[in-house]
């Protein structure tokens, strides 16, 4: 039983063949899904899925990226979605600062706007966090986002960064990159990391772990992913299995 917590099988890369590569991951053994919401579009569209299969939950919510236009009727717009019960988190959500569009305070704002409606309707958030690890520790503490909790997904920092968050209660995401011949930094959080603070995830369509590296990505590639979680910290795939699953279990609560 494998956890995938987080996914993208609503994006346009999975117009041609979706339902087929869907039924993939679950013959891999992907058995529970969220969808991730990035946009307000990407967040209705992860509703849709979660109702149409039973596997799926939702995380609803607005990417750095595409913050620029939000008002706060978006945000009246995700609140009503989280009265869904199968809406489990708010994300992803953060801070992007590889591309510097839009600019940090627009950024920064909806960050902080959307983690206090987390907070409001009680759900963890799942962060988006590229080259802003200090401003994103610095809302996310600021905001009392300890208070929901959540996971760092994609994580891409340091160890030391790694204790921060792992101290304010958050899960590190771990996804291709830890299968990367370059990805020693994220394979030694890997290392330093509790197994019951992992959460497995692809982030597919983007990001496949090797042998797949620059291909499509699909959820049917995490035993790759979990099997090298596993070879880090020498036990089974089973056992990394296992306990990931319980970890979003525990977060998610179902
Ligand atoms: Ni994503």
């Amino acid at each position: 039983m494998i956890y995938e917590t987080h996914t993208h099988f609503d994006d346009k890369a999975f117009d041609a063949d979706r339902e087929d590569a869907i039924r993939s991951a679950m013959e891999a053994g992907v058995t529970r899904f969220v969808n991730v919401g990035a946009s307000m579009e990407s967040s209705r569209t992860s509703v849709e899925l979660a109702h149409k299969y039973p596997e799926f939950l939702a995380a609803v919510g607005v990417h750095p990226e595409d913050c620029r236009d939000l008002t706060e009727e978006d945000m009246d717009c995700l609140k009503e979605y989280t009265k869904d019960k199968d809406v489990v988190a708010i994300g992803e959500i953060g801070l992007d600062y590889y591309w510097n569009e839009p600019e940090r305070d627009i950024q920064k704002k909806w960050f902080a706007r959307q983690i206090e409606l987390a907070l409001d309707v009680s759900l963890p958030v799942i962060i988006h966090s590229r080259e802003a690890a200090k401003d994103t520790y610095d809302i996310a503490k600021a905001e009392c986002a300890d208070r929901v909790g959540g996971i760092i997904h994609c994580f891409s920092y340091s160890t030391e960064t790694a204790r921060l968050f792992l101290d304010m209660g958050f899960y590190i995401g771990v996804g291709g990159v830890v299968t990367f011949k370059n990805g020693r930094r994220l394979k030694e959080v890997v290392e330093y990391t509790p197994l019951d603070r992992i959460m497995t995830e692809t982030d597919s369509p983007y990001m496949a772990p090797v042998p797949n590296r620059g291909k499509r990505n699909s959820s049917e590639y995490l035993p790759y992913i979990i099997r090298q979680i596993a070879d880090i910290k020498g036990i089974s795939a089973e056992e990394v299995e296992e306990a990931t699953y319980n970890n979003a279990v525990r977060l998610f609560g179902k």
